[in-house]
């Protein structure tokens, strides 16, 4: 893993005496050289944003209602734009892309995701991860983040581990006019459900300010392309990491953001650009 950006007169410096093992740049930020990261070194260049999300920050910036969430994307595409292979992801990901994954769901108070996704890629409760523990518990999370899936027909497989046995209760977010006998089952399998949206489906602010009212401000959302284009049409999404695969599939998959064009395009900054093995790993906020 080396840093291509930012690129500030430290990262460009040449390792001290040139003699491998004695370089004093190995923090994230400060190296250009190409070496493993540590899951710390990974989660401190994905921290969330000091005064968002709970991090300590400015005074001032956390605002008389506490501090603000922040939402952000993690996907991966190929450099022709398929967010799948075969109807999954894995195929056009990587070691260094499985790492970030993980780094980021070990910074975040929950994971929203839609049920196609839940459904495609078979998806079963966070985990605890040791690297991840002193973190967590130092900003006050619970052992992993919980995981939200986003659906309006309710049509899950209930008797999953995902929502049987995760470690903090699965949400399923939907709306008011979902299935009654589909939230029993949810409520009885132990998944807390969420109401964010007066029809079927969910209204993406009222999902985010919904999580919010359960204390989860380090918002992580894994997609699919059709939920997370409807969170850019909303004007809710923060922040983008992108892993763009070194990878061609032609073909007709799906974009990383799917459903109807947004009137203005959404602009975003480049705030850091990662690279190994070919793959790029890119961060963008919202302007
Ligand atoms: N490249 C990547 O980084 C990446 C990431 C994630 C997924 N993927 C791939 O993307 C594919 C799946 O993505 P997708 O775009 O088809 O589906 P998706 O966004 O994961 O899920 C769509 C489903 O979510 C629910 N949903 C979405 N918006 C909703 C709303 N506003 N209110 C209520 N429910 C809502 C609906 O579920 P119900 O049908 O239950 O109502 C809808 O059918 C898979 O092939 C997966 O491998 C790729």
């Amino acid at each position: 893993m080396r840093r291509l950006f930012p690129v500030t007169d430290e990262t460009a410096a040449p390792a001290s005496d040139g003699v491998p093992g004695t370089e004093t740049t190995n923090r994230p930020g400060t190296d250009t050289t190409d070496r493993e990261w540590g899951l710390d070194e990974l989660a401190e260049a994905y921290a969330y944003p000091p005064g968002q999300a709970g991090q300590a920050g400015p005074a001032g910036a956390a605002g008389p209602a506490g501090p603000q969430p922040w939402l952000r994307a993690n996907m991966v595409a190929t450099l022709d734009g398929a967010a799948q292979h075969d109807g999954r992801s894995q195929s056009i990901s990587g070691a260094a892309d499985m790492r970030i994954f993980g780094t980021l769901r070990g910074l975040a108070d929950v994971v929203v995701v839609g049920a196609e996704t839940v459904r495609q890629e078979g998806y079963r409760p966070a985990r605890a991860r040791e690297d991840f523990a002193a973190r967590r518990e130092a900003a006050g999370q619970g052992p992993a983040p919980a995981i939200a899936v986003v659906s309006a027909s309710l049509d899950l497989d209930f008797s999953l581990p995902l929502f049987t046995s995760p470690l903090l209760p699965t949400l399923v977010l939907t709306g008011a006019a979902a299935a009654p006998d589909r939230i029993a089952a949810a409520e009885k399998a132990g998944a807390r459900v969420v109401i964010a949206g007066d029809g079927m489906g969910v209204d993406p602010a009222r999902a985010v300010r919904a999580l919010v009212d359960l204390g989860m401000r380090r918002l992580l959302t894994e997609g699919g392309p059709r939920l997370l284009g409807q969170l850019v049409a909303a004007g809710v999404l923060d922040e983008l990491c992108l892993t763009v695969s070194p990878m061609l599939t032609v073909g007709d998959a799906q974009r990383i953001a799917g459903g109807p064009p947004v009137a203005v395009p959404r602009k975003f900054e480049l705030t850091s650009l990662l690279e190994e093995a070919g793959f790029l790993f890119s961060r963008y906020r919202r302007n």
